[in-house]
C-alpha cells in the first residue's frame, strides 16, 4: 500500500523549471528548448506527478499522425525519481496516458523508446502490454549502451 498521496498536476511557466530539473536528474539524454515550449501545449498529454505535494514524477508525450493518416500516441519521457520508485507513481503517470486514449476513441497505438537494458522501465510497460516491437541499433548519440527498444501497445479504437 502506498503511504501517501499521488496527483497529477498542470505543467505551466510558473513550474516548467521543476520538469526540467526533474527530467535532468531522471533521464541520461538532455531535452532541448522546443520540448519544453511545446510541452505548455500539449495539454492533458504532459502533466507533473505529486507524491504528498512534492513534485516526484512527469510525463510528457505527443500523439503522431502517420502518412495512412494512423494516429499514435509517442510518449517522450515518463519518469519518477528514484527514491520514490515502486510506489505506484509510474503506473498513475501511464494510467493516465491510457485513459487519454480510451476518451480520444482515435488513436491506434502508444509507444515510446528505451535504452535496451533499462530493466525496470521494460518490466514497468510489460505489465501493461506493451510488447518490444523493434530494436534500433545506435539510437542514441551520445550515451552507451546506444541501442532502443522499441515497445508498443496496441489499442482498440472505435472506428469510423
Ligand atoms: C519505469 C518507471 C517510470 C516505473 O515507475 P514506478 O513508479 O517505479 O512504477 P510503479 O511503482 O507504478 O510500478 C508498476 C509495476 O511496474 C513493474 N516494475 C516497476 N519497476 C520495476 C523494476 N525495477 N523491476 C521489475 N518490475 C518493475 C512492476 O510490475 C510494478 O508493479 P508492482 O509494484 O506491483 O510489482 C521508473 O522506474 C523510472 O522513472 N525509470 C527511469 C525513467 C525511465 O526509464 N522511463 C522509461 C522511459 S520513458
Amino acid at each position: 500500500m502506498t503511504q501517501g498521496r499521488i496527483e497529477l498536476g498542470a505543467i505551466t511557466p510558473h513550474n516548467i523549471k521543476q520538469l526540467k530539473r526533474l527530467n535532468s536528474v531522471v533521464f541520461p539524454v538532455s531535452y532541448n528548448d522546443k520540448f519544453y515550449k511545446d510541452v505548455l501545449d500539449v495539454g492533458e498529454l504532459a502533466k507533473l506527478c505529486y507524491f504528498n505535494d512534492i513534485v516526484v514524477g512527469a510525463v510528457c508525450c505527443r500523439v503522431d499522425t502517420t502518412e495512412d493518416g494512423t494516429r499514435r500516441l509517442y510518449i517522450m519521457t515518463l519518469g519518477c525519481l528514484a527514491p520514490y520508485r515502486g510506489l505506484g507513481i509510474g503506473t498513475v503517470m501511464l494510467k493516465h496516458v491510457l485513459d487519454y486514449c480510451n476518451k480520444d476513441g482515435n488513436i491506434s497505438n502508444i509507444y515510446l523508446h528505451v535504452q535496451v537494458n533499462n530493466e525496470s522501465a521494460i518490466e514497468f510497460y510489460k505489465k501493461f502490454d506493451f510488447e518490444i516491437i523493434e530494436t534500433k541499433e545506435h539510437y542514441y548519440k551520445r550515451i552507451e549502451p546506444a541501442d532502443a527498444h522499441v515497445l508498443q501497445k496496441t489499442l482498440q479504437t472505435k472506428g469510423v
